[in-house]
């Protein structure tokens, strides 16, 4: 591929603000200023450096951010910073179809919640994670206002009613690992939906945080705010779920 389209899809910009900024030297391959445009690059396992900024070659894009508590899952938001702002432009600039598209939260966590949120520019993935008969197990960390008692951990595993639907949701696991601390997993993703179920046992959500989606935990030392690559291991584990 030409380097200014390698440029292009990764999302530095126009074709033609892309080739600008290798021919003024400032796209490196390997440490070295390269000046052709149109030279013709391998994207496999391509690393290179615009202004200094190192970025590796990804045909798609399929990452995990820490979702901070006070942010947006929203490209507009209403009230709080947009998630959106966390990630480098480039991520946030990548073109489909020739349209500046970027990346799209794999759903939404609400304002206050923490934890794991995957984005990608893979329409089809956001589609499969996100229908119901892809059973990927999310995992929240609950803190509750009051103790917990097992009829409550019980009657949200055997499952409750929402006020928008007659069928009851279960959780796929629930377990108290203190009197104010459960561990909730679910296979659907209805709006509210852990605040909602431990509202109808008659607790309240005071922190909520996700830990993990299938087979991806957060990791401990992706702090509140960085983001990282998905490896192709993992994004295939999430794909063959379900
Ligand atoms: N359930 C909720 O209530 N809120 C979230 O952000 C995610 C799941």
């Amino acid at each position: 591929m030409q380097l200014q389209d390698v440029l292009y899809s990764q999302g530095f910009g126009t074709r033609r603000v892309c080739a600008g900024l290798i021919q003024h030297g400032l796209v490196a391959i390997d440490g070295e200023v390269v000046l052709d445009a149109a030279l013709n690059v391998q994207t496999q396992g391509l690393r290179f450096t615009v202004q200094g900024q190192p970025w590796d070659y990804h045909e798609r894009a399929y990452v995990m951010l820490h979702k901070p508590a006070g942010t947006e899952c929203s490209q507009k938001p209403s009230t709080w910073p947009s998630i959106y702002t966390l990630l480098p432009a480039p991520l946030r600039q990548r073109p489909q179809k020739g349209a500046v598209q970027g990346v799209q939260a794999v759903g939404r966590l609400d304002q206050d919640t923490t934890g794991l949120l995957l984005l990608t520019d893979d329409g089809q993935f956001i589609h499969r994670m996100g229908s119901p008969r892809h059973h990927v197990p999310k995992v929240y960390e609950v803190t509750v206002k009051h103790p917990l008692d097992d009829a409550q951990v019980q009657r949200l595993l055997q499952g409750v009613v929402l006020d928008d639907d007659p069928a009851p949701v279960a959780a796929a696991a629930c377990e108290a690992v203190s009197p104010l601390h459960l561990r909730l997993t679910l296979t659907e993703g209805k709006y509210h939906q852990v605040k909602r179920m431990v509202a109808a046992v008659g607790n309240r959500v005071e922190a909520l945080h996700r830990s993990r989606m299938g087979d991806l935990e957060l990791p401990a030392e992706l702090a509140p705010g960085q983001w990282r690559w998905l490896t192709p291991a993992e994004v295939e584990s999430l794909m063959r779920r379900g």
